[in-house]
């Protein structure tokens, strides 16, 4: 999705580290890139479909200087990535530049009206229209703020919007359903969509809020709300470490974020279990929160909807009704109202625009959020939020998020269990021990593991397909929809017992099929489904733990995870399949932190 940054400072590297800036929001996923830097009473605006490193070898021999700048990364949603669409996007004089993410549901009117009034414009983007609005504003006689705030009230959808005016300090921002977020500095400000973006100049972050509108200058800042009143919004300090934002020396941020795992783990985990006492404490859930809730529904898409499948399993293992929904689904079909319901919506960004619709359509008793990012949006839509903790996920794939949403969801499943049930699990020490474990055990997955020759063993293949049950299940879909995003080539998830219904007719030699063993009940079914795989030719590649049945003969491969509880099996073999992923896409030379078509935020 596009990405917006600003950099409101006294000295003149505004290009240096709008620059700096961009390429920390890479990750999102564009296809156009520019700045525009404030000189005097004029605006310098540069940018260009391609790369930043177009953008930035363009600026090498003649670069704006300012100390004031606005910069964007875009995500075409209206018109082609050309450099005439290309963000930021001015008004007929010239002097007052935005940038915009989100999508303008009444551009075509508006932009009707202001043709009508004799503005021109260059682009397709619905974005154009915002600066002429502001032109048109301050033609009628308003001061720049309210001129800003006058645009602002005109639009209708999703935005986050950051404008430069010549000759005006500062930078006027606004957001609504769009993540921006101030980052502090002692001399300097920044204004971000994420905080990756400035999180090497400060870690002191300020989350807008829907409907506030903003003016930020070299010393701080001013917000207002969507009734123009000012009002104070909290500054936190986010413990990410600038280092986490780098690739550390790995060839791609997702290897690096697959072996990140051990410690982002342990950091969801940690201070959150005690086995020995059987006890489960998460911060602000403490016993007795989930008292009265009789169902549990998971909303949440992509990856974090498999962590949701994963954690339907464990909770209905441990006795609590629950169901996994896609929140695109759950947003325009909520089930009825019933008591006792509690949506537990899952999301690495927080930004997610269909499970922010799903937590709003909920008619539920309560609505909490399990995310990575502190002050993200569904955070303020919730009741109530659990950090899982991961660290900055750059990779355009969810790797280390879904691995620490498990291991956040596997403790606060115990806390469900503990309130609505009365008794913890009967297995709770076992259990408890082996998420304490879990960290370790990663670490010998990635260490030991031969994913590489695997994937290099079946680079011709014509499908690939992955089976499991239960939680396997929902590791199967993981596997698949990793596979696909970043090889580009045909990969399913699927049940292990749904493939004779149908999908095995699609097997052949070409068609290795990875199957998941959970290391409990149900694997001797899935031993089963692999011989008939066999039966028709299909190469089978079992992920096992140590305690799944004998495989000898009856797999080709057998990528091996430890033994440990078997509610935990899956996030070890999602690590093999992460690695069989990333060794695929590297053979086929992809793009693999910036998958074609794909954004790491989908906020529209
Ligand atoms: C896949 C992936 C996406 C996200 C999905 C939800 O690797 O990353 O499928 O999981 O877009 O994003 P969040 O978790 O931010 O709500």
């Amino acid at each position: 999705m596009c990405g917006i940054v600003a950099r409101i400072g006294e000295s003149d590297d505004a290009t240096d580290e709008l620059l700096v800036g961009l390429d920390n929001l890479e990750y999102r996923g564009y296809d156009s890139a520019g700045i525009a830097v404030q000189n005097g009473c004029d605006v310098d605006v540069r940018k260009r479909a391609g790369d930043i490193d177009d953008l930035r070898n363009a600026l090498s021999t003649d670069s704006p200087s300012g100390s004031i700048g606005i910069g964007h990364t875009r995500w075409s949603t209206h018109g082609p990535p050309t450099d005439a669409n290309a963000h930021p996007h001015t008004d007929c004089s010239g002097r007052i530049a935005i940038v915009h993410n989100g999508i303008i549901e009444n551009n075509g009117e508006l932009r009707r009206t202001l043709r009508r009034e004799g503005h021109v414009f260059e682009s397709d983007t619905d974005t154009e229209v915002v600066p002429h609005l502001i032109e048109s504003a301050v033609a009628d006689g308003a001061p720049p703020m309210e001129a800003f705030r006058t645009a602002i009230d005109r639009i209708d959808g999703s935005y986050a919007v950051a404008a430069v005016i010549g000759g005006r300090e500062g930078v006027y921002a606004a957001r609504n359903d769009s993540p921006l977020v101030i980052g502090s500095g002692d001399s300097t400000q920044y204004l971000a969509s994420d905080v990756p973006a400035f999180l090497e100049f400060t870690d002191r972050v300020t989350y807008l809020e829907d409907g506030d509108v903003v003016r930020v200058t070299p010393t701080g800042f001013t917000v207002t709300d969507g009734h123009a009143q000012s009002v104070h919004r909290r500054t936190e300090t986010v413990d990410w470490d600038p280092q986490d934002t780098g690739k550390g020396g790995y060839d791609h941020y997702m290897l690096k974020e697959i072996n990140e795992q051990p410690i982002a783990l342990g950091r969801s985990v940690r201070g959150r279990v005690d086995s020995l006492a059987e006890e489960v404490e998460l911060d602000g859930f403490p016993p007795g929160t989930f008292d009265g809730i009789e169902r549990v529904h998971l909303v949440a898409m992509g990856t974090s909807y498999h962590a949701a499948m994963y954690t339907e399993s464990l909770l209905a293992r441990r006795g609590v009704p629950a169901r996994a929904f896609m929140a695109s689904e759950y947003a325009m079909a909520p089930p009825p109202e019933e008591n006792g319901t509690l949506v537990l919506a899952i999301s690495q960004s927080g930004e997610t625009a269909d499970t922010i619709a799903a937590v709003r359509a909920a008619r539920a008793e309560r609505t909490t959020v399990v995310t990575n990012v502190v002050g993200s949006s569904l955070t303020r839509e919730c009741d109530d939020t659990l950090l899982v903790r991961a660290g900055p996920e750059i990779g355009v794939a969810a790797t280390k998020s879904f691995s620490s949403q498990v291991a956040t969801l596997s403790v606060l499943c115990e806390r469900i269990r503990r309130d609505v049930v009365g008794t913890p699990s009967a297995d709770a020490e076992s259990f408890l021990s082996a998420l304490t474990e879990l960290p370790d055990h990663v670490q010998q997955v990635v260490d030991g593991s031969s994913a590489e020759e695997i994937a290099d063993s079946f680079v011709d293949s014509d499908a690939y397909f992955f089976i499991g049950r239960g939680p396997g299940h929902a590791v199967a879909l993981e596997g698949a929809l990793k596979f696909k995003e970043i090889t580009y080539e045909h990969a399913e998830g699927f049940t292990a017992a749904e493939l004779k219904h149908g999908p095995l007719a699609l097997v052949t030699e070409n068609t290795p099929v990875f199957s998941v063993f959970n290391g409990r009940d149900g694997d001797t079914e899935t031993l089963g489904n692999v011989k008939e795989i066999r039966a028709r030719g299909g190469p089978v590649v079992a992920v096992a733990s140590e305690d799944a049945p004998d495989l000898e003969g009856d797999v080709d491969h057998v990528l091996p995870v430890p033994a440990t509880h078997p509610d935990l099996v899956g996030v070890l073999a999602n690590v093999q399949l992460q690695l069989v992923a990333y060794h695929a896409a590297k053979h086929r030379g992809r793009s693999i932190d910036k998958p074609r078509n794909l954004a790491k935020s989908v906020t529209v």
